[in-house]
Parts: structure tokens; sequence; C-alpha cells
């Protein structure tokens, strides 16, 4: 929904623009409206790469991206991170400096000593761990390309590969901690189990009628890694 919200604004904002109405923008940058074209990348994809599409938006997503913080109504600071467009174009195209992590802003909030400048926010479930942290920086040093790769296969669906994965790119920066959102912890095998027995963690990321829909924003799991989700769990949620 947000992505769809984000074109809409983006279009919204074109219009405004050209019917030469005063209203400030909230994101100016032309990149906004804009879109760089993704690069798609054909399986196998490069283990050395970070992919944008697959690595940093989820994690942007449910780390940032979210209702009250840096979604596209809140747009906390003029920062929205919800796309690659509005990740490059926030702040007037500041929050990037593409090739160089270290003059990135996107970068250094996230390596902050000051605990007020820190992000996330403490309170908010800050600081991202180290590999999180090093995705980001990655994907900037590569260049902070719009690329995507996706190899997913719906039949590879073992806990320590496919499922932990999944769950620590889109879920655990909320359902982790002492204090899990939804008191649903997703870091630890026998917590997924119990989120599945007792939770209906399928039918939240299938997006069932009367389930939670998860994540809450951003883009939805694929349909492959729903797929493994589906086969892990048929095969009885093993350990493997
Ligand atoms: C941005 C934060 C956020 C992210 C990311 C997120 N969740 Fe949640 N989740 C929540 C909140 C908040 C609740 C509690 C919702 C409620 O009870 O109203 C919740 C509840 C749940 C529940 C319990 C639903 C129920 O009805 O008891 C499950 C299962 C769940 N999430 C799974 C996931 C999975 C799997 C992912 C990743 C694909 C995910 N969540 C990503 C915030 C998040």
């Amino acid at each position: 929904m947000s992505l769809r919200t984000s074109a809409f604004f983006g279009i919204f904002t074109l219009l405004v623009g050209m019917m030469g109405c005063t209203h400030e923008s909230m994101n100016p940058d032309p990149d906004f409206i804009n879109p760089v074209n993704p690069v798609v990348q054909d399986p196998p994809c490069d283990p050395n790469l970070v992919y944008f599409e697959q690595d940093v938006l989820p994690l942007l997503q449910s780390s940032c991206g979210y209702a009250g913080c840096h979604d596209v109504a809140t747009a906390e600071d003029g920062v929205i991170l919800v796309s690659y467009e509005s990740v490059m174009g926030s702040k007037g195209g500041d929050l990037v400096s593409a090739g160089n992590p270290q003059n990135s802003e996107l970068y250094e909030v996230l390596v902050e000593d000051n605990p007020n400048k820190l992000m996330p926010p403490p309170d908010e479930g800050g600081p991202l761990s180290q590999d999180q942290i090093d995705l980001i920086y990655g994907w900037i040093e590569q260049g902070a390309l719009n690329n995507s790769c996706a190899d997913c296969d719906s039949t590879l669906a073992s806990y320590s590969g496919a499922i932990e994965l999944t769950l620590a790119a889109s879920c655990t920066s909320c359902h982790s901690g002492a204090n899990p959102d939804g008191q649903v912890d997703l870091t630890s095998h026998a917590g997924v189990v119990n989120a599945v027995t007792n939770r209906n963690l399928l039918g939240c990321i299938r997006h069932d009628a009367y389930a939670e829909a998860m994540p809450p924003s951003g883009n939805p799991l694929t349909d492959c890694q729903i797929q493994q989700f589906q086969h892990w769990i048929d095969a009885g949620m093993p350990n493997d």
C-alpha cells in the first residue's frame, strides 16, 4: 500500500508542480518522481553484491519506513524510506552519497554515538545489528544501485537457510528483544514454531482476511518466500 501511495504522491507532486502551484513539495528532488531504472540481474545472484530490492529495502521498510516514522504520511525529518526513489530523493537527495558511505547520512545515523541522533532510536529497536549496518554500508559503497536479483527457490526451505534469512530481513526488527511487537519473538526456532502454531504466522504473511497483515507496511513477502514457509510448515517445521 505504501508503494502505491508513494507513486500516487509522486504523480500528485508532479501535477501540482505543472500547475504552477506554490505548495512546497515534501520531496523536491526530481529523482523522487524520475526513478532510476532498476538493474535486474538473473540468477545466480552474486554473493558479494548487495541487492537493494532483496537486501536493503525490506530492512529499511521494517526498521524505518513504517507509520509514525519514515513512511510517506509521517516523513519524519523529511526522510521517507519506502522505495528506492524515496531513499534517494529524501532531503533533496542528500541522504545517500553513492559510493561514499562515510559521507552518507543514511549510514552515519546507524553508527551515531549520540543516542539522541542514533537511528533507529533506542526505544524503536535501534541500533541495527552489525550485519544489518554492514549491509547498508556495502550497498552504498557499491554505488547505491537500484538493483535486484531474485534467486528464491520455493523448494529450498530449511530453517537456517530460507526461513531465518527472510525473518531477519523482514520481521525481526519488530519481533525481537525483551518486549517484541505483539509479544511474538521470531529470533529463535522455538519462537517461530510458536508463532506458526498459536498466532497464525502463515495467515499473517499471506495477508489472509482475518489475520494481521505482516509485515504491516511496505512490500509483502514474495510468493516464493511464502511458499518456502508453506513447505517448511508442511515438513513439520524442522530445526534444520
Ligand atoms: C514494523 C514492525 C513489524 C514488522 C516489520 C513485522 N511485524 Fe509482525 N507485528 C507487529 C505488531 C505491532 C504486531 C501486533 C499487532 C496487533 O496485535 O495488533 C504484530 C503481530 C504479529 C503476529 C501475531 C498476529 C496475531 O494475530 O496474533 C505475527 C504472527 C507476526 N506479527 C508475524 C510477523 C512476520 C512473519 C513478519 C515478517 C514477515 C512481521 N510480523 C513483521 C509489527 C511488525
